[in-house]
């Protein structure tokens, strides 16, 4: 019974669409049978009602065609010849160039079939109340360009797919939806969707990280990420950008927002972010007022009030130590004191509205653990000088690894001391100040340690004030010495997990009085980790203490040695997501202090005060 009624009815299914198939163009039969139900939603909607072959091809609203051969369709009035040709939409070499509907009280929702379009340059569909998802499909259409969804109720993810667009994408709105999820980054790492000038997801859903791929876009003329839900830092490389408009304004960026020419409207409603204009108010002029007589300009922090732009540049000085980076001086002031003077490389620091407010972050940094900034000096050809206290006692790579004659035994308790010095430093750079930062650089070279065992720790953030090919050399020489996590490839991805893991190598290192090191290319070098877990597995780990730390306690266990390894261990997981937080490193240490202190106040070892010179 259905049967014999269904089967008159298939058959006319069957035999109009093998008529329409091979009678019209295969993009007016998309467009009849795919896409205007698609779109058309619930109700009858006159402009979608012209897409109709009784009503001339020129006259169906919102398309523009092109022949096969490139040159387009005139249909510019009812003047040209096409205007009342009933039969062109028959013409096989007729294709869809553009589909432009906007406020067209569009519902539905996009279908697939619009990346068969093979033709089509343009899509504009903006201000509708087209719902669902973008088809992923729409990335493998063939001639997209010009991508305009704005303002519909579109939501759930944007195809990864999108990027296969990249290399002839000239602009992509997607503003006001609800999309949602990460932005899809393209296959490619250095895709450069080079003729992308218009990139708007504005006014959605969006989660994650700032899209650090769009820096590498330089064609990109406006960026509109406004109203979502990213967090994190705005890459500095945002700058490097030729932006006619920016809006990040109504997310939750975080940190020091790269310099710009865009002011506060373009970065409005990012509660945590440090704008430029907060910072440039007080750059220099209320640091003891300005120096800028044509010789430079010096940053006074706290603690440096005192210092002139003469006495820094009449300061002799000699070299205590370069690195990739930069170049440390000790120089007298003409008043006797001494400071430490840090050049930093030829074009180390990025441009100077980037630079300023991290120096400034750095000179705000104060704790008992930290080397103080006390002033910034920018001479008039670029050339930067970081000015710290001189401390003249030892780094703790010297006290641990190069035997003198008089040395200070290190036992437990002074070993102790120092750690947990190194830890609340760490903490506090990584969560008691307003603007966390990220050592970046934890080595024992630059832990000083003075007559007391007083630790403190030097370099912090520096690597934020250096362009990227200079900060990545800190991981290569991170990775030679042994503290270089293994996920770090890229010192802009440098976090507080990765310096947990720097400080778990350092811990080793303190206990076991040996160099870390993975190559094995210098001697002496050892994977410290590596080493533990043999001791371990061997049930020889109370011989791999040095032997400093064994004489001067009564037990391992007792003391908190036992322990401190486990945690040093716990801190160089390969996983980072499993290493503890510093401020758990600080409790942890702080639970299992060596029982016998006395060891530490001995008075035969604490000779002489620190310099100071502030
Ligand atoms: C096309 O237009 C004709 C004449 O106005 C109408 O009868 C027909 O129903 C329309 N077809 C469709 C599919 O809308
Ligand atoms: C209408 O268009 C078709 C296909 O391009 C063409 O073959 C035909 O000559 C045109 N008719 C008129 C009257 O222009
Ligand atoms: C727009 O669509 C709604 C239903 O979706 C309909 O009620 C309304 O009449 C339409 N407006 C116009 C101008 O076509
Ligand atoms: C990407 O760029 C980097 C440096 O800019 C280069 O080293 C790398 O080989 C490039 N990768 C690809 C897949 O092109
Ligand atoms: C940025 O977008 C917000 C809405 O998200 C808007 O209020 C603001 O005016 C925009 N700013 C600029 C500079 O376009
Ligand atoms: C911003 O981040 C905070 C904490 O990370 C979170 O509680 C808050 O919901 C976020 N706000 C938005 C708008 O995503
Ligand atoms: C700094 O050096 C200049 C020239 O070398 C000298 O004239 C000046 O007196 C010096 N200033 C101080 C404070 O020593
Ligand atoms: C600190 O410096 C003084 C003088 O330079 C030196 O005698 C002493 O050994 C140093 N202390 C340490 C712990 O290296
Ligand atoms: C504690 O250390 C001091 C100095 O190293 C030592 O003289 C003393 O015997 C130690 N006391 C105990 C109970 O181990």
């Amino acid at each position: 019974m259905a049967a014999s009624l269904l089967s008159p009815l298939l058959l006319a299914f069957f035999t109009l669409t093998v008529i329409t198939v091979v009678t019209v163009s295969t993009d007016v039969d998309l467009i009849l049978n795919r896409i205007k139900p698609s779109i058309v939603g619930q109700s009858p909607n006159l402009l979608l009602n012209t897409w109709n072959t009784s009503v001339p091809l020129c006259q169906w609203r919102g398309l523009k065609w092109i022949y096969t051969n490139g040159s387009p369709l005139a249909c510019t009035d009812m003047s040209s010849p096409q205007w009342s040709n009933l039969t062109l939409f028959k013409d096989p070499s007729l294709h869809l160039h553009s589909l432009q509907l906007p406020s067209a009280n569009l519902s539905g929702t996009l279908p697939p079939e619009l990346a068969e379009l093979s033709f089509l340059h343009s899509l504009y569909l903006s201000v509708n109340s087209l719902s669902g998802s973008i088809p992923f499909e729409l990335g493998y259409s063939s001639s997209l360009s010009d991508i305009d969804l704005g303002d519909n109720l579109l939501s759930g993810l944007v195809p990864a797919s999108i990027w296969n667009l990249c290399d002839r994408l000239i602009s992509i709105r997607v503003h006001k939806n609800m999309l949602s999820g990460f932005i899809p980054e393209p296959a490619l790492p250095n895709a450069s969707c080079s003729n992308l000038l218009y990139f708007d997801f504005g006014q959605n859903e969006f989660s994650g990280h700032f899209p650090e791929f769009l820096t590498g876009f330089k064609a990109l003329r406006e960026v509109d990420l406004s109203g979502n839900h990213l967090s994190g830092e705005i890459p500095s490389e945002l700058v490097g950008l030729n932006l006619d408009k920016l809006n990040l304004s109504y997310n939750n960026f975080t940190g020091v927002l790269p310099g710009s020419k865009f002011g506060v409207e373009s970065f409005e409603g990012n509660a945590n972010l440090k704008t430029r204009a907060d910072e440039e108010d007080d750059e220099f002029e209320d640091n003891g007022e300005v120096d800028e007589n044509g010789e430079g300009k010096l940053m006074l922090f706290e603690g440096g009030e005192h210092l002139t732009l003469e006495d820094v540049l009449n300061a002799t000085g000699q070299v205590m130590e370069k690195t990739s980076y930069g170049t440390i001086y000790k120089a007298k002031l003409a008043d006797g004191g001494t400071i430490a003077l840090r050049l930093l490389r030829e074009g180390s620091c990025k441009d100077v509205g980037f630079c300023f407010p991290v120096i400034k972050q750095l000179g705000r940094i104060r704790h008992e653990s930290l080397i103080p900034l006390r002033a910034f000096y920018q001479g008039k050809r670029g050339e930067k000088l970081l000015i710290y206290d001189y401390l003249k006692n030892k780094t703790l790579h010297e006290l641990l690894h190069e035997p003198q004659p008089g040395k200070p035994v290190l036992n437990w308790a002074r070993r102790h001391k120092i750690a947990l010095a190194i830890a609340k430093g760490l903490a506090h750079l990584h969560s008691s100040i307003e603007t966390p930062i990220t050592h970046g650089n934890v080595r024992s070279r630059n832990v000083l340690v003075d007559d007391f065992f007083v630790a403190r720790l030097t370099d912090f953030g520096l690597y934020k004030l250096m362009v990227p090919a200079v900060a990545d050399e800190i991981i290569a020489a991170a990775k030679s010495d042994g503290y270089k996590a293994p996920e770090l490839q890229k010192m802009k991805n440098c976090n507080s997990r990765t310096d947990v893991y720097a400080f778990g190598i350092l811990l080793l290192e303190i206990l076991l009085g040996k160099k870390p090191g993975k190559t094995g290319s210098r001697d002496g070098f050892v994977d410290l980790p590596a080493v533990v877990k043999v001791a371990v597995l061997e049930e020889t780990t109370m011989e791999v203490f040095d032997l400093d730390i064994v004489k001067g306690i009564r037990s391992p266990m007792e003391d908190g040695v036992v322990q401190a390894l486990k945690l040093a261990m716990g801190c160089c997981a390969p996983v980072a997501s499993v290493r503890p937080t510093m401020e758990e490193v600080v409790k942890q240490l702080e639970e299992s202090r060596p029982r016998n202190r006395s060891a530490l106040y001995s008075p035969a070892e604490t000779r002489s005060g620190m310099d100071t010179p502030f």
